[in-house]
């Protein structure tokens, strides 16, 4: 399988922990440009997919290539960070005592400590940067506001700002729909599309009425492998996804 074209590229990989094979020979490929949606049960690997992803776990075998020709094996998690892959965590991690606008100025992509980041003045391109990404997270009307004070959806939401504000080329989220209101559920979905219309986006998610809203093509993992994958329809409509996931 060639790697030209893609922008995450697995292959063969796996990892135990303590004998216990987490990842099991799993093979992944997403094209540049693409969001894919990954289901699964808990304990299938999808995290530690993540994880080896990041360079947070390294694999025992199997090849991990970014944008066709990076060996992310080769490399630690700063500098995976800094070519360009995005981690969002299940947890939100805004800074609560800051405003909106200023968690995303403290992300900017640059070396900035917290002091010059919020002291110096905002040049154009930041202030721009600033507002296209409020925009793109629907925060726009809020950019004054504590990070304290923001919902949980809204914080989901400055968080995936604050990894837009890096210039990632790949995003991770992680479960990102995990305990929003329905409306908030609805509203991410539309805000990954306009997302991915401009980056690739791998997205974990149990909540299967978002995976639908996300239109996307779907991998099924399950110990550590892929167990289906395709469109949503052809995914759960696998009778072994119904037998380890969607449950009869
Ligand atoms: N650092 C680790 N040490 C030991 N076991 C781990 C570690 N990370 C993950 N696991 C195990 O690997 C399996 C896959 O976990 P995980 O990737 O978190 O699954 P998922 O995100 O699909 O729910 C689980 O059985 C989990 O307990
Ligand atoms: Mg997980």
């Amino acid at each position: 399988m060639s790697k030209s074209g893609t922008i995450l590229y697995l292959d063969g990989v796996s990892v135990s922990f303590d004998g216990f094979r987490a990842i099991n020979n799993l093979s992944l490929v997403l094209d540049r440009g693409e969001m894919r949606a990954i289901i699964g049960p808990n304990g299938a690997g999808k995290t530690t997919m993540m994880d080896i992803v990041t360079g947070k776990t390294k694999p025992d075998s199997g090849e991990v290539y970014f944008n066709g020709e990076i060996d992310l094996t080769r490399h630690d998690e700063a500098d995976i960070a800094m070519m360009g892959i995005g981690r969002k965590f299940q947890k939100p991690t805004v800074f609560e005592s800051h405003t909106v606008e200023d968690n995303l100025m403290l992300s900017l992509k640059g070396p900035r400590s917290i002091f010059p980041a919020l002291f110096h003045r905002k040049t154009a391109d930041e202030a721009r940067r600033i507002d296209d990404i409020l925009g793109i997270i629907r925060l726009g009307d809020k950019r004054h506001m504590l990070g304290a004070n923001l919902s949980h959806g809204q914080k989901q939401w400055l968080e995936i700002g604050m990894l837009l504000a890096q210039d990632p080329k790949l995003l991770l989220v992680d479960e990102p729909v995990a305990g929003m209101t329905d409306a908030e559920t609805e509203e991410t979905a539309r805000l990954l599309k306009d997302i991915a219309k401009t980056h690739s986006v791998v997205v974990v998610e149990h909540d299967m009425h978002f995976v639908r809203e996300l239109g996307v093509k779907v991998t099924c993992l399950h110990e550590g492998s892929v167990l289906s994958e395709g469109t949503l329809d052809f995914v759960s409509a696998d009778d072994r996804v119904v037998e380890v996931y969607l449950g009869r």
